[in-house]
């Protein structure tokens, strides 16, 4: 299995996800590699009869309308040559899915840690921004390809957004900027959920950020009452059927319980969750998008 990091386990860039901290691994700490050249992306968007939804041009901070390359279901390889070569970021979303040497890359990591991981590979030319600040609501690896990246770090008071949660600016908003974050070529970033970035092309740049997913406490318990309903006909009851809101809470109350008493049996609690965790987080499971 791969080591990442070269003084380091697995395990501890695992537990440093879902932190509220970036955390920057040079070269030379990592035996991470992904070799994915221009010529490479060009050649899947020229052969790949590739739908729009997998991929994203955009100008200072700005994406196009995808009329702008595509005829609103595949994407137009000659009209995103224009707009690249006008200057255009480029943003792949599921890289693994065209590019080889990513797809090996994201079947390490989601052995490694177990759950789904998705590749979006970005573009840059120099001086250019693909999107105006705005968090992610799932970590992120961020592999440095080519070139380099000057990360801007926002202040933002709302923390760990979960999948369903993207970045709204009128809802979630952000403030200062606190940090800037200079990535280079053969850098390794893990860049937790939730904190509000801007990446600046410093030169061109091709960077893959690997999305990382990651159930929280409000999965597991929804997880575990599915799984409980499975057996026990009281969670399936359809509320409508009593005759006052009072019952309803009653039987709800009742049913904490029964929640209650499942994580309290050690031997049943803690299996159950061992379970939930092993199959429910391992291998291709549904997309997700970030920016
Ligand atoms: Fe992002």
């Amino acid at each position: 299995m791969l080591q990442i990091l070269t003084n380091h386990s697995n395990e501890y860039l695992f537990e440093r996800r879902d932190g509220l901290l970036v955390t920057q691994f040079p070269a030379v700490e990592h035996n991470f590699h992904c070799d994915v050249g221009l010529e490479d992306v060009q050649f899947a968007v020229n052969n790949s009869r590739m739908l729009v939804a997998n991929l994203s041009l955009a100008s200072d901070g700005t994406p196009f309308e995808k009329s702008e390359y595509s005829d609103g279901t595949f994407v137009i390889p000659e009209k995103v040559d224009r707009l690249f070569q006008c200057g255009a970021s480029v943003i792949l979303r599921g890289a693994h899915r065209f590019l080889p040497g990513i797809r090996t890359r994201v079947n390490e990591l989601r052995r490694i840690w177990m759950c789904d991981v998705q590749a979006n590979l970005y573009v840059s030319h120099p001086n250019s921004i693909a999107t105006t600040p705005h968090f992610d609501p799932h970590d992120i690896l961020i592999y440095q390809v080519s070139g380099s990246k000057n990360w801007k770090v926002y202040d933002c008071a709302f923390k760990r957004p979960e999948n369903w949660d993207s970045f709204k600016v009128e809802r979630h908003g952000y403030g200062d900027e606190i940090e800037e974050v200079l990535v280079d070529e053969g850098d390794l970033v893990l860049w937790p959920r939730g904190i509000v970035h801007q990446p600046v092309a410093s030169s061109f740049s091709i960077h893959i950020a690997f999305g990382i997913k990651s159930p929280s406490y409000k999965d597991l318990m929804i997880e575990l009452i599915n799984l409980m309903a499975l057996e026990d006909e009281d969670f399936r009851v359809n509320p409508r059927l009593q005759s006052s809101s009072a019952e309803n809470v009653h039987a709800m109350l009742g049913l904490v319980e029964k929640l209650r008493e499942v994580l309290n049996d050690q031997e049943i609690g803690t299996r159950l969750l061992d379970e939930m965790l092993a199959y429910d987080f391992q291998g291709d499971s549904s997309e997700f998008s970030f920016r």
